[in-house]
């Protein structure tokens, strides 16, 4: 790799972790005054400010149009402060300072969704993480300087809420038809949770009483037509809230948590104190307008932003290089708390398919970065899945050597510890050591350097002596800008079974770690090592990485037979569905026969669909051309992958033969108990639907038509539609006319109606054209622009040939719009020099062209390092 690609960005803008200063100035109390007009809002604030160390008082400051500057009530000339297009510096500030300042910002013009912005025509709301709050008023806009909060927010009447963080604590008319409503924070936070709406919503209510007594008022704000929706969520909200004390402790701790949706958001939801702001597509949820996957998603990211409210908010981060602190933690806590909900070892394959799918290519590519980055030149290109997803992994193996009673004895020391404090990746590991009494530093390891570890095995057993040796080995791909590579603590979760009977063996071992659980898990933190079974009375199957214990590449020369022995006797439905994955990778990638995959599928599956038609819904799981992908280092051919994919499908298909209609039509969703299990009934049919159309079999199409209309839920609806849709069936463009009227007011139906049309198998870039000009296709809203090109990209030769220019088009357009989801975008194009030639050299060649058309920090950094290899 070439580390200085881009001079230009790495010598001006980068920011180290090296370089951090505390703040010179603290914030005791900031007053907002927000008055919003039609063509533009005026922000007065007013800092009561103090000094900390030596230096200037620097505030941040982008796009605002400055009126008025006062310190200690004088009016500042301009030549006592430096003003640029990022800060306002005043060198000589006393020591006690209350700046007043008066501007004039564009929320009504604001693409970028990011400070306040208007979300809809009736619709104000903010975003401030990671810096958003710049873009409001003159701040020290860093999550270090925590201050007390007074907002009084004021607009026309026709917005009737006006929300901010806190208590209300006074309201009233304003003149001219205007009103106004004044909202005090009690707790002190950093500007990044500072949240307003304005705007003309309805309000789903609720209450809840904590484990403390305090009776908490519930909000969930929503369009009219909307409110119907929220339901699902407000049950989730309250159910984390109680899981939260039951788990870890924490009540919550104001008097009352509000919620506002909106369809015009970056990313998934926000945890703003007491105001979170959500996408609807994280907060609307019902069986008839949205599928099953998107109300466990609903659940989980509901969970997620409540959870901050400990690990984020009341413990925040010192800098942004420490984000992984706060967003690691609350993953897992979500993680865990999904667990709770539905069948743990379906969540947890749920985890690790996303993982592995976004975390590993990104760990292995020119993207790659530690968990907690040393560097970086725009910080919202680092809410990545290495921040999120490895972060979440390295608290999860943290807890499973720790245990369910250490672990909490950790978290409860860091709670106590830093409560109201801004902190660190170190502060969190010494916490954790210090409550659990078992040292933990080495995890910081892991926090600290890129890439996935790979984990070499091997077994011997031993029959004269009954012993059974592992031996261990663990090595990282040398990077060049991380040179000192260590070896990571590794658990390893293992069990041991008995070859003929299929029993699980108890485990005679010395090295395994005590956690109070009756997993062996063994800590495996050296270059390598070899642990030894005792007691073995005959040559045993090993399960290795029992529910994915670490994040690493497990390299072992299982036979296919022994992977299709834990495929039917493996009790972790983690590792019963890895060996289906691994069997698959070898199929697809090795040219491995499918033949022993097939016949363990057709030996599991009947028994166990009685049982947990979820777990089999995911046994059916073939790994996407996307993830296939990613397993490929160089010359890659998109068509070749495609086409050993179908085929694999086709011989699956064909080996079941008349059961997958036998089984289709004995599965019947509404005679499930619990939503989890009607969820992997609808899950099993449709994919059962999916094989009968593969067989070539027409009677599939009528099935499809009758599923898609005789049910009044989205899952169904939708799996027959695909059916129909990606079969070109007769039946397919009534049916999508049908679904187009049934649902063409509500977005995130539509969602999915262009989603399944751009994901068409054979989708072309008149296909693609057709929806980027449809009527209801629109620039201005996310969720819009990832539903077609996240279709799109389901089909890799459709990225890598006429995608290209789709992706290059958005990144070129979104870069001044809204450069936080182009360069999300762009990064799609991310793995171009897999490729095998010609591509690689046209795509870069329509990469390099990019370069000097680019202007925000965001896509040029993204398209830089994507350069750079
Ligand atoms: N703090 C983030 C939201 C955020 C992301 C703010 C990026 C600024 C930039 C929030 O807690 C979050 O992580 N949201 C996730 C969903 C969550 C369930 C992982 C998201 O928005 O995707
Ligand atoms: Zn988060």
């Amino acid at each position: 790799m070439n580390i200085a690609a881009n001079p230009v960005i790495e010598a001006d803008q980068t920011i180290y972790l090296k370089d951090y200063q505390k703040p010179s100035f603290l914030v005791d109390t900031i007053d907002l005054n927000i008055q919003v007009f039609d063509d533009h809002t005026v922000v007065s604030t007013k800092l009561v400010m103090q000094r900390q160390t030596a230096g200037d008082l620097v505030l941040l400051g982008r796009d605002l149009e400055l009126q008025s500057i006062t310190i200690n009530g004088k009016q500042l000339a301009e030549n006592e402060y430096v003003l640029d297009a990022e800060q306002l510096v005043i060198s000589n500030a006393p020591d006690q300072a209350t700046i007043e300042t008066i501007v004039k910002i564009h929320p009504e013009s604001n693409t970028q969704l990011e400070g306040l912005y208007q979300a809809a025509g009736d619709l104000f709301v903010t975003q401030n993480e990671p810096e958003g709050f710049r873009k409001i008023t003159f701040y020290p806009d860093r999550p270090d300087v925590l201050s007390v909060f007074t907002t009084r927010v004021e607009a026309d009447k026709k917005f009737p809420v006006l929300l901010a963080n806190g208590n209300l604590i006074e309201k009233g008319e304003a003149g001219e038809g205007r009103h106004y409503a004044t909202w005090q924070d009690p707790t002190k936070k950093p500007a990044y949770l500072f949240a307003c709406v304005i705007g003309d919503l309805a309000v789903l209510k609720d209450s809840y009483v904590t484990s403390e007594g305090r009776n908490v008022a519930l909000e969930i704000y929503a369009e009219e037509k909307d409110i119907p929706k929220c339901h699902i969520a407000m049950e989730a909200l309250k159910h984390s809230m109680r899981w939260d004390e039951e788990h870890y402790g924490r009540p919550y701790d104001l008097d009352n948590y509000m919620i506002v949706a909106t369809s015009a958001f970056n990313m998934g939801a926000m945890e703003n104190k007491g105001l979170n702001i959500f996408n609807t597509s994280c907060v609307l949820a019902d069986e008839e307008f949205t599928t099953d996957a998107a109300i466990m998603r609903v659940q989980s990211v509901i969970a997620h932003e409540y959870f901050h409210n400990w690990t984020g908010n009341r413990i925040t981060c010192r800098d942004w290089f420490q984000l992984c602190l706060k967003e690691g933690l609350t993953v897992f806590r979500d993680q865990s708390f999904s667990e709770d909900l539905q069948s743990a070892a379906v969540q947890r394959i749920d985890d690790v398919a996303v993982l592995k799918a976004h975390q590993f290519p990104e760990d292995s590519g020119p993207l790659s970065h530690p968990p907690r980055p040393d560097h970086f030149v725009e910080i919202n290109n680092f809410y990545t899945a290495t921040v999120y997803e490895k972060g979440a992994e390295i608290n999860r193996m943290m807890a499973t050597l720790l245990g369910k009673e250490k672990f909490r004895a950790g978290t409860d020391e860091y709670f106590r510890r830093h409560d109201g404090q801004a902190v660190t990746v170190e502060d969190w590991v010494a916490a954790l050591t210090a409550g659990s009494g078992v040292d933990l530093s080495a995890f910081l390891i892991w926090y600290n350097q890129p890439g996935t570890p790979k984990l070499e095995a091997q077994g011997e057993y031993d029959a004269a002596k009954q012993t059974y040796r592992l031996s261990l080995k663990q090595s990282l791909k040398t990077h060049p800008k991380y040179p000192n590579l260590k070896a990571v603590p590794i658990p390893v979760a293992l069990a041991l079974f008995d070859a003929h009977s299929g029993e699980q063996l108890s485990l005679n071992c010395e090295s395994l770690f005590e956690n109070g659980v009756k997993d062996g898990v063994y800590l495996f933190d050296q270059d390598a090592a070899t642990i030894e079974f005792t007691d073995v009375t005959s040559k045993p199957v090993v399960s290795l990485l029992r529910n994915f214990s670490a994040p690493v590449n497990l390299e072992f020369n299982y036979s296919d037979e022994e992977l299709a022995f834990l495929l039917q006797h493996e009790t972790n439905g983690f590792n019963q569905w890895q060996a289906t994955q691994t069997l698959l990778d070898r199929i697809l990638l090795n040219d491995h026969p499918a033949d022993i995959y097939i016949q363990a599928m057709l030996n599991t599956v009947p028994s166990l669909i009685a049982h947990d038609p979820l777990l089999v819904s995911r046994l059916f799981d073939v790994p996407t051309e996307g993830y296939l992908a990613s397993r490929i280092d160089a010359d890659y051919q998109p068509q070749v992958i495609q086409e050993k994919r179908n085929a694999l499908l086709d011989t699956l298909a064909r080996a079941f033969g008349a059961q997958a209609k036998e089984i289709y039509l004995s599965l019947d969703p509404k005679s499930q108990a619990d939503f989890s299990q009607a969820m992997g009934t609808r899950a099993l049919k449709n994919i059962m639907l999916t094989m009968i159309a593969r067989q070539g079999d027409e009677s599939a199409f009528e099935l499809a038509e009758q599923q898609f209309k005789n049910t009044a839920n989205m899952s169904e609806r939708l799996g027959a539609l695909r059916v129909l849709v990606w079969n070109d069936a007769p039946q397919a463009e009534k049916a999508l006319i049908d679904f187009y009227l049934r649902f063409k007011d509500e977005a995130l139906s539509m969602d999915q109606w262009f989603m399944i049309q751009a994901a068409h198998p054979k989708a072309d870039a008149e296909t693609i054209a057709y929806l980027t000009s449809h009527p209801d296709y629109d620039l201005g809203v996310p969720n819009r622009i990832r539903a077609v090109s996240g279709g799109l990209n389901a089909n890799p030769v459709n990225t890598w040939s006429f995608g290209v220019q789709h992706f290059i088009d958005l990144a070129k357009y979104l870069d001044e719009k809204n450069p936080i989801v182009g360069s999300r975008l762009l990064q799609v194009l991310s793995r171009w020099y897999t490729l095998a030639e010609p591509q690689r050299s046209e795509v870069k060649a329509q990469l390099e062209a990019l370069k000097p058309i680019v202007k925000s920090k965001n896509v040029s950094e993204t398209l830089s390092s994507m350069l750079s290899v």
